[in-house]
């Protein structure tokens, strides 16, 4: 983009003070300034603006908990040996979400490369791309794995994963995409500068996988794989069960668009997603912070972004503009003269989309019932409840429960730890299964 170009773009959105320190910016930033601005999407902008002066509220959504399956032994031997055979057909795809700043756990670096293996140290990607590894071998066919990253943390992932040697996976089918970025905007609907030379941006928040993957042609690579399912999961969940044949095949036998794995909530006001039955009989997410106690108390159920997509309706989905959440937020900026200023109050407004906006889409959703013990223990914080120290714990339970069964106790006072690929259950523990 030329800067006559760019003039013209911002003069047509109204945009033009995004150019008031041109003259004072040496080559490299006006490029890098240039780059950003034919990045925007004024068209998104445009939406974001309406947003901040539309004040009226969204319908209310009455707060009812949607059905959930429970699996009896029939129904899982049954779906299971159908999602056996969609990984023997090489039919099923992994998509990782980890293009969060996980900001909470205050760790310098993606949060997939923090150590959380109890003995081994190894990070949260190892515990992921292990149980993918173990599939390979278990069902000869390769698995592609999707993981989206964003501009803050894209190198460190890669380089993470060559450290690691990719942790025995192909690097053929590791495949890194970037999420997008979303410029803020202050009250009056104006980009807002967090350098002289610099539009502050952000990522655009887990909804803009759906386009990140098309834009970045991450579907069509799906599609020229033969790929029929996608398993969703997010960064911070080492005992996540990934691509768990029994939910595929659940998925598939229920011509399901978007299938997802619910676990009963630790106390009624977890914050957690509610799955919410609509007026209309399709499905929806409610955010816990929509919901007074009382109705919070209501659900059982929460959703830990555990999911199943269909591709088909991915790309179905990927044309598709998804609702933007805004949030009020303390955003850097610089003042007339072009110095950097930390507001102490909030001063802009961030957008972002959620991947479960697209539940009401979906045309056949399934809710799963699933043990959060075995499943779920995410590393959100740096202590007290989701951390690094409870999820450990949740590993370690959960091991030394695969190994009594397995008939070996191990002491309380030591460590434990079974790398993914070896064994995913006393029954292949048992068997001795040894891969990768
Ligand atoms: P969280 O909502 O826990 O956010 O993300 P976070 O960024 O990891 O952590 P905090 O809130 O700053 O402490 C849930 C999942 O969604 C991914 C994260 O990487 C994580 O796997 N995510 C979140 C993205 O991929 N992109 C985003 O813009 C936001």
């Amino acid at each position: 983009m030329t800067i006559e170009q760019a003039k013209k773009v911002l003069a047509k959105a109204d945009q033009t003070h995004v150019l008031r320190f041109w003259d004072t910016l040496n080559a490299a930033e006006r490029d890098a300034l240039l780059a950003q601005i034919n990045e925007i999407d004024f068209n998104e902008v445009a939406r974001m603006q309406r947003m901040l002066t539309d004040k009226s509220t969204a319908a209310a959504v009455t707060p009812r908990p949607a059905p959930v399956t429970k699996w009896t032994r029939r129904k899982y031997d049954e779906a299971f040996a159908v999602g056996e055979e969609q990984l023997r057909r090489g039919r099923v795809a992994v998509l990782l979400v980890a293009g969060g700043q996980g900001s909470r756990l205050g760790y310098d670096g993606p949060k997939g490369a923090y150590g959380i293996g109890p003995v081994s140290d190894m990070p949260l990607f190892y515990f992921h791309a292990r149980k993918i590894v173990r599939l390979i071998h278990l069902y000869g066919k390769p698995v592609p794995f999707y993981i989206m990253t964003s501009d803050v943390n894209d190198a460190a992932t890669r380089a993470c994963f060559e450290d690691y040697d990719y942790f025995g996976l192909n690097p053929e089918d590791v495949i890194f995409f970037k999420q997008g970025v979303w410029p803020a905007l202050d009250a009056e609907g104006r980009l807002i500068l967090e350098a002289p030379g610099r539009i502050f941006v952000s990522p655009d928040g887990h909804g803009g996988t759906l386009t990140a993957l098309a834009k970045n042609g991450c579907l069509d690579d799906m599609t020229a794989r033969g790929i029929r399912s996608v398993f969703y999961f997010q960064v911070d969940n080492p005992l996540v069960d990934i691509a768990d044949p029994a939910f595929i095949g659940l998925h598939m036998l229920q011509s399901a668009e978007l299938s997802l794995k619910l676990c009963l909530k630790s106390s009624p006001t977890e914050k957690m997603g509610q799955v919410t039955l609509l007026d209309n009989g399709r499905i929806g997410m409610i955010e816990y912070s929509e919901l007074t106690p009382k109705q919070a108390a209501r659900f059982k159920y929460g959703s830990p972004a555990i999911h199943v997509f269909s591709l088909a309706f991915l790309k179905r989905m990927a044309r598709k503009d998804m609702p933007l959440h805004l949030a009020h937020k303390k955003i850097p900026c610089v003042n007339d003269a072009g110095r950097p200023v930390t507001p102490k109050e909030p001063n802009g407004y961030k957008f972002e989309k959620f991947i479960f906006d697209v539940l009401p889409d979906a045309r056949k959703v399934v809710c799963l019932a699933f043990d959060r013990d075995d499943e779920f223990s995410p590393v959100k914080n740096a202590t007290g409840d989701d951390s690094p120290a409870t999820c450990r714990m949740a590993l370690q339970a959960k091991w030394r429960r695969w190994l009594a069964e397995a008939g070996v106790t191990v002491p309380e006072s030591i460590p434990v730890e079974i790398d993914p690929a070896i064994a995913n259950g006393a029954d292949e523990l048992k068997q001795g299964l040894i891969f990768g």
